[in-house]
């Protein structure tokens, strides 16, 4: 068994970095994860709508740690028009990310019609920009939808979209059902798909007991579990890591009883990003698919985005020891006013970062 690993420059393809003192506090951990190149969220408070407010948001993170490459997106809305799309092409953001209104964090201006935005999804097409579907549904009783089939319905919309637009580059975000990974695999090379790490280690036996396992799409069942491992381990390039790393305030993972009485919601994410490629390596390792780690975190996503890996960026990995608290995941994370669980909280990672 190999005892160290070097890979290209990783990048996370979907990761949340916040804004305030969580921003402060969550960014600097992105490298510390061994990520390169960071694909940003622009799920913020209010949402990242125009191109102006996207570059001011990347001088920020640049400002926080400027060894990291910010890749930025926008946030799908009826403010963003198709004469945004070429003014943000021109800026170099690299894409638009859907939200199905309602549905998760920050997601209340989010889309509930996919055919309203077609003259969007064109000039997307037009100018080489890339769109990024959270694929959930609503939950409706009548349907019999609810959040463990969310995914499963969402699939015909995603059908849908790579028809109408055969030159878009389309990424479905963090995939967990084995049905989206068959439909991913079945549409053409300019239709994608990002991984978690979580997902491929949680079912949804592990989230009803662990407001820290809540996130969005939940975790499915272990047939969909498997379907992941799988699609890594098969080697398409169309799979590749996409974090979703999203840190919460510890206080709005765990239920609180409100001032009016009332008992607050559990957030919705699970926090990587400080942990991101030794989890990532333990977790490839433990369903046999290290000799995939190279292509799933550093090479798949960057060939789609068109972001080569930076000279002298190569990550080296080695084994933990077999001391007591090696490899130990040891939570919180404390910034200014803001603290963070990380996921694998108490667990060990059978690999660490060298460099
Ligand atoms: C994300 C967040 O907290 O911003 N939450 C999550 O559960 N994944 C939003 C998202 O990506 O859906
Ligand atoms: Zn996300």
């Amino acid at each position: 068994m190999s005892e160290e690993i070097v890979i290209p420059s990783p990048a996370d393809f979907h990761v949340h970095v916040r804004q305030g003192k969580m921003c402060e506090l969550v960014t600097p951990q992105v490298a510390k994860g061994g990520v390169r190149t960071a694909y940003v969220m622009p799920n913020l408070v209010p949402p990242l709508t125009s191109t102006d407010a996207v570059l001011s948001y990347k001088a920020e993170l640049e400002r926080i740690d400027p060894s990291v490459q910010w890749l930025m997106t926008l946030y799908l809305h009826t403010d963003v028009t198709p004469d945004v799309v070429r003014k943000a092409a021109d800026a170099g953001i690299y894409g638009i990310k859907v939200y199905p209104q309602g549905l998760t964090t920050n997601s209340d201006s989010g889309v509930k019609d996919y055919e309203a935005y077609y003259p969007v999804f064109q000039a997307m097409e037009e100018n080489n920009m890339v769109l990024n579907l959270h694929g959930e549904v609503s939950s409706d009783a009548e349907k019999n939808i609810s959040v463990l089939n969310a995914e499963v319905h969402f699939l015909s919309h995603l059908k849908k979209i790579a028809t109408d637009f055969p030159k878009l580059r389309i990424v479905l975000e963090h995939a967990t059902t084995a049905a989206a990974i068959e439909a991913v695999s079945s549409l053409p090379a300019n239709v994608a798909c990002t991984i978690t790490a979580h997902h491929l280690y949680l079912t949804i036996d592990d989230v009803p007991s662990q407001p820290h396992h809540f996130c969005k799409p939940v975790a499915k069942e272990p047939k969909d579990r498997k379907a992941l491992q799988d699609a890594i381990k098969s080697g398409n390039p169309k799979f590749f890591l996409g974090s979703d790393s999203a840190p919460h305030p510890l206080s709005s993972k765990i239920p609180n009883l409100t001032d009016d009485g009332s008992v607050s919601a559990c957030a919705a994410g699970v926090y990587t990003s400080p942990i991101l490629i030794p989890l990532v390596a333990t977790l490839l390792e433990s369903f046999g698919a290290l000799d995939k780690l190279a292509g799933f975190v550093s090479e798949n996503g960057r060939k789609f985005y068109g972001v080569p890996a930076g000279e002298n960026q190569e990550l080296k990995l080695k084994r933990t020891g077999n001391g007591k608290e090696d490899g130990l995941v040891k939570g919180t994370f404390k910034g200014e006013g803001v603290e963070v669980l990380p996921f694998w909280t108490g667990k060990k990672l059978g690999w660490e970062i060298v460099n």
